[in-house]
């Protein structure tokens, strides 16, 4: 099915945008300041991010800035001390960003299915592909729906098997009153331009284990100590291969600015998806990617719904000025994942490859846009 005739919708008056930028207004009037001072590169208000973003959601665990979530991933990847030839279990349906870092490193990977109700990682599937072998698992709460910790955190600890949570979607979700970041071995955010906010690009790596801070500070930055070599000691060897994955203090200020008003920004997509939830609860013909398990919190990044109509659905929506996409497409239709899945079955991922539809949540969505939205998909839904 080709949808050339649904080009990505222009910026205009009619309509409601998929995705929509979050900058803080304070954030041209800091920048522009920033601009005329001495630190643009890694400076004092990326410290400064982190120890807010810290307070905010990573309790006691240590934060590190980086240039991209992808940029998180690898660092977590790396300092999860995995080495080419392990193996990794993970979901095949995310963002090519959480499993590319995988083949930087050489591991092999194995894909676990997702669930239908929450096209989160299915546990039944992780357990199935445990081997001896198995070092890691990454999950993703997709849409910002956090997946079951629990269940992880107890296969994780059993088979001592490190855990990453993939949770770029999931800024501000919660699991038994806990924020997503504070829960298990390493996390990573992104503030790509539509997530929740944005620094531009950016990253962030919460990681349980405080004796890694050093080296991931040290990886993030070419292998080198830096503190050490500001002051002017060029003693220090350089032994581990480093990359140039920081942030910059004018993604930090960004960063700032916007997470001063992140509770309001929650609480506004939190409302556009519950909108979104109740129209749709009395229509069986559309299902929304949800879960009524009250350990969870929804982070309210995306709000999916699965329809027996989607590509007909997709277009009179659009032909109504409304813009929907999938977004995010299973990882074993990519050429650089198929030796992986040679011979391997998805049918929860078959059965919605062709159902699954996103709807529009960003601060420029109305209630009143969401439930004009959820009229129309419950009219043309089948
Ligand atoms: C699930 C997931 N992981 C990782 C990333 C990568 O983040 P970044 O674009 O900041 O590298 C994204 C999206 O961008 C994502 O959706």
């Amino acid at each position: 099915m080709s949808f050339k005739d649904l080009p990505i919708m222009a910026d205009k008056k009619k309509g409601v945008l998929l995705f929509y930028p979050y900058v803080s207004k304070k954030s041209s009037k800091n920048i522009k300041e920033k601009l005329a001072g001495r630190w643009l590169g890694q400076g004092p208000m990326v410290d400064k991010f982190e120890n807010k973003f810290k307070k905010k959601f990573a309790n006691k665990f240590s934060v590190i800035a980086t240039g991209s979530g992808t940029d998180s991933l690898h660092l977590a990847y790396i300092l999860a001390n995995l080495k080419k030839g392990d193996e990794i279990i993970t979901t095949i349906f995310t963002c090519t960003a959480t499993n590319i870092p995988m083949l930087y490193m050489g591991l092999k990977i194995k894909f676990a299915d997702i669930d239908v109700k929450t096209m989160n990682i299915d546990v039944k599937s992780v357990k199935k592909l445990i081997t001896k072998k198995t070092k890691a698992i990454v999950c993703v709460h997709y849409g910002g729906l956090p997946c079951d910790m629990d269940e992880l955190l107890k296969i994780s600890k059993k088979n001592n098997i490190t855990l990453i949570e993939d949770a770029a979607h999931a800024l501000g979700a919660k699991y038994n009153g806990k924020t997503i970041g504070s829960l298990s071995d390493f996390s990573t955010f992104s503030f790509q331009a539509i997530k929740h906010f944005t620094t531009g690009d950016g990253g962030m790596l919460t990681i349980k284990n405080k004796k890694l801070e050093d080296k991931a500070k040290r990886i993030r930055w070419f292998g080198i100590d830096r503190k050490k070599k500001q002051q002017g000691i060029w003693k220090n060897d350089v032994h581990e291969i480093g990359y140039k994955y920081q942030m910059t203090d004018i993604a930090a200020t960004m960063g700032c600015d916007s997470l001063d008003e992140f509770d309001r920004i929650l609480k506004h997509r939190q409302k556009i998806y519950n909108t979104y939830l109740e129209e749709f609860s009395d229509n069986s013909k559309v299902l929304s990617i949800h879960d009524d398990d009250k350990k969870k919190e929804h982070g309210a990044w995306l709000f999916t719904i699965n329809v027996n109509n989607k590509d007909e659905l997709q277009r009179k929506l659009r032909q109504n000025s409304i813009e929907t996409n999938q977004v995010h497409f299973r990882n074993d239709r990519y050429s650089i994942f198929k030796k992986f899945v040679r011979g391997k079955k998805f049918p929860n991922m078959d059965y919605l490859e062709n159902r699954y539809l996103v709807l529009p949540v960003h601060h420029k969505v109305t209630v009143s846009d969401a439930k004009y939205i959820g009229r129309l998909v419950n009219k043309f839904a089948k």
